[in-house]
């Protein structure tokens, strides 16, 4: 994994229009170059292909992410999104996010499907882990995960940390490096994990001080730029 860290990742979720991530770009952007670590955006599919264009005109070091991709190849499979046909558009996708699992029935399966095509297309998976026990089947039934570990950036976000209508409700600093340190152990070396719920400016450094923890997968707090534009400077 080279991504120099910490690593930032703003998850829009179902979030904002191609006007309001185009003013948004055009705010953080510039502070991406000046900042060491790695910001990774992931808006809504159908602004992908447009952000990427407008980040190669403003030549800017943000980074790209999608915030899902189908487990199918290519194919008739019609509303889905091809890892392959991103492949040129991001870096990145965030995979097996407890919203899929809790909204659409997403399961230990679907997520090993995903992760074994975004490394077939050089993309690199952002893969939440909400509980440790999924890490078993990942172990067992997901050689692609336990082979791969050092090609992905694992995220422990646990569903209860996650805000609700600009509740913060976060993890203790403390519990999520110790999850942190757990994912490396189950997979037997240090890999790069993030922790992700209701990171705010005023949360982050603590999260980010603890030694198994890489960034964060922020959610409420980067969908205003000035916020976000915080959080950067606090991660700085
Ligand atoms: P919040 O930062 O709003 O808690 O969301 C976390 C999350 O789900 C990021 O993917």
């Amino acid at each position: 994994m080279n991504e120099p860290q910490p690593i930032l990742v703003a998850n829009f979720k179902a979030h904002k229009s191609w006007d309001e991530i185009s003013a948004w770009i055009e705010q953080v952007a510039p502070k991406c170059n000046e900042f060491a670590g790695t910001v990774i955006l992931c808006p809504s599919a159908p602004f992908l292909a447009a952000a990427h264009a407008k980040l190669q005109t403003l030549n800017s070091k943000l980074q790209l992410g999608a915030q899902d991709i189908s487990k199918f190849e290519e194919g008739p499979y019609t509303g889905e999104i091809s890892a392959s046909q991103l492949k040129r558009i991001c870096q990145y996708a965030i995979v097996g996010h407890s919203e899929r699992r809790k909204y659409f029935a997403e399961g230990d399966g679907d997520v090993i499907q995903k992760v074994d095509l975004l490394l077939k297309n050089e993309i690199t998976p952002i893969l939440c882990v909400s509980d440790l026990k999924q890490l078993d089947s990942y172990v067992k039934e997901g050689k692609t995960i336990y082979d791969n570990a050092e090609k992905i950036i694992f995220v422990y976000e646990p569903p209860s940390a996650i805000s609700k209508d600009r509740d913060y409700r976060p993890e203790d600093p403390q519990v999520a490096d110790q999850n942190a340190a757990e994912i490396s152990r189950i997979f037997n070396q240090n890999v790069v994990t993030l922790y992700g719920g209701s990171i705010n400016p005023e949360n982050i450094k603590a999260f980010l001080s603890k030694e198994n923890i890489a960034g964060g997968l922020v959610g409420q707090a980067c969908l205003d730029a000035d916020t976000f534009l915080q959080l950067i400077s606090k991660s700085a």
